[in-house]
């Protein structure tokens, strides 16, 4: 007879270890619950195609495509900040459907914007170089622009400021002496990317640089965040904490908490500095919470807009905070990682619905409808804006890669 290996103590240990592993198991699963996450992003890519084949054939020589306003398509110069996202969304596009008609215009809208390279006139290189030809090497691996890549953070790294640690976004006007504004987060990623892949390190001294002094001096106790703040270069002091786009200088204008959220979150990716992965959660949270953050998830344009729960939404902050936060989950415990990406798909499945996501033909080929771009400025209000399909699509094929 074999000899029982069963005590009291041995079985209460396997009982607590089956506890654990059953709660594990619960706990990985909360997201794509219903099991249709795949299908519903693999429709939206497929719309996406036949939106974004209309959608290039309304943009004249040389210009790139910003919105679709009182039926009409409204077009851009190559330097205004959202250039490079026409070519980052058919970037998207063709690595999902392999589509090859949308991969020749991908490749034709680098062309038009390639001149930015060395375009010194404001901080959003990242946004216009890497949103696009980051994208474009990452799917294709051409040097060619990889090179244009470090071209374009050499021209970035000159609006860095040594006297206030941080990159000057605007150029000197009759509102402000030396603006850094919070979305300025988000063209780190290009200086880290280049420094990360054999380039010029100082690149990555002056992101850590920028993001160090945001961290002291754009966030306030609950981790919302200032959208502008005013320095004084021959002081080296913070002269003013303002607005440009938000509701107020002491509110919580939505995309500058989207753009926060995901500039600290790229800045962990990067650094595994701890500091930058506390202050994302912490900016999560606020925008999580948030009494004011409506039922399916997709903020008004201010969390403190006039008028909520009337005020207008903004679906291109709905699309950022998406994406930021499946990233975010990957550097999160189970249990917040089951928070942010749950809080994602919630986003996600709002934006692909009926009430945000245009039908075939419609909104001029874009695909969200409903962003605001600048209320206080009376531009771009509850309009389609292409940086929101930009994070909308790369939340879908992040969740695609990442959770299902
Ligand atoms: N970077 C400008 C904006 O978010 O509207």
């Amino acid at each position: 007879m074999k000899p029982s290996i069963s005590t009291p103590l041995t079985n209460s240990i396997i009982t607590a270890l089956l506890i654990s592993i059953s709660t594990l198991c619960h706990a990985q699963n909360l997201w794509n619950k219903s099991g249709d996450m795949r299908k519903l992003i693999d429709d939206r890519f497929t719309l996406a195609v036949d939106q974004y084949k209309y959608l290039s054939k309304q943009i004249p020589e040389g210009e790139t495509p910003q919105s679709f306003e009182n039926n009409k398509s409204v077009n851009r110069d190559i330097q205004w900040w959202c250039s490079g996202f026409y070519t980052g969304n058919l970037w998207y596009i063709y690595e999902e459907t392999k589509d090859q008609q949308i991969k020749e215009e991908a490749e034709k809208g680098l062309k038009v914007i390639m001149p930015n390279q060395t375009y010194t006139g404001n901080h959003d290189l990242g946004f216009m170089m890497y949103c696009s030809f980051g994208n474009a090497y990452r799917i294709t691996g051409k040097p060619e622009y990889k090179s244009i890549i470090e071209r374009s953070a050499a021209s970035l790294a000159t609006r860095y400021r040594p006297e206030i640690k941080a990159i000057q976004s605007w150029n000197k006007s009759k509102y402000w002496q030396c603006p850094v504004i919070i979305d300025n987060m988000m063209n780190l990623e290009m200086l880290n990317w280049v420094s990360d892949n054999g380039g010029d390190a100082s690149y990555k001294e002056i992101a850590i640089a920028h993001a160090n002094t945001t961290l002291k001096n754009h966030f306030r106790p609950d981790f919302s965040s200032f959208h502008v703040i005013d320095y004084d270069l021959k002081s080296k002091s913070v002269l003013r904490k303002a607005t440009w786009q938000g509701a107020a200088d002491c509110s919580s204008w939505s995309r500058g908490q989207g753009w926060a959220l995901y500039g600290y979150t790229l800045m962990y990716r990067s650094t595994k500095n701890k500091a930058y992965l506390k202050q994302a959660k912490g900016i999560a949270n606020f925008i999580l919470n948030h009494p004011n953050l409506p039922a399916d998830k997709v903020p008004f344009w201010d969390f403190d807009a006039q008028g909520i729960p009337f005020a207008k939404r903004d679906a291109s902050a709905a699309a950022i905070i998406s994406s930021a936060l499946l990233e975010l989950g990957q550097y999160s415990s189970i249990q917040d990682k089951n928070r942010f990406v749950s809080a994602a798909e919630a986003m996600i499945r709002s934006l692909s619905s009926d009430a945000y996501l245009a039908k075939k033909g419609e909104n001029g080929g874009f695909l969200l409808k409903h962003s605001t771009g600048a209320y206080p400025l009376n531009t771009e209000i509850d309009v389609p804006l292409i940086y929101a399909d930009y994070y909308f699509l790369e939340a879908m094929s992040r969740y695609k890669k990442w959770y299902l």
